[in-house]
């Protein structure tokens, strides 16, 4: 099971991960991105919107 972790301290609401990964991240209410669904989207789009993030809040854990 993959673990997709938004740090919100470095999360800085630039929306970024929520519109490309838009089923596996969402803002809340303090305009930080969450994680709704781990496998919303694609392995390669989380990814995408992992390293799209420009303050890189977002890290994924695989387990193989
Ligand atoms: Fe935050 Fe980065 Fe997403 S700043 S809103 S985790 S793209």
């Amino acid at each position: 099971m993959t673990k997709i972790n938004v740090n919100k301290d470095t999360c800085i609401g630039c929306g970024t991960c929520v519109a490309i990964a838009s089923n596996t991240f969402d803002m809340n209410s303090e305009n930080k991105a969450e994680v709704k669904k781990v496998d919303g989207d694609d392995k390669e789009t989380i990814k995408t919107a992992a390293e799209s993030c420009p303050v890189n809040a977002i890290s994924i854990e695989e387990d193989k």
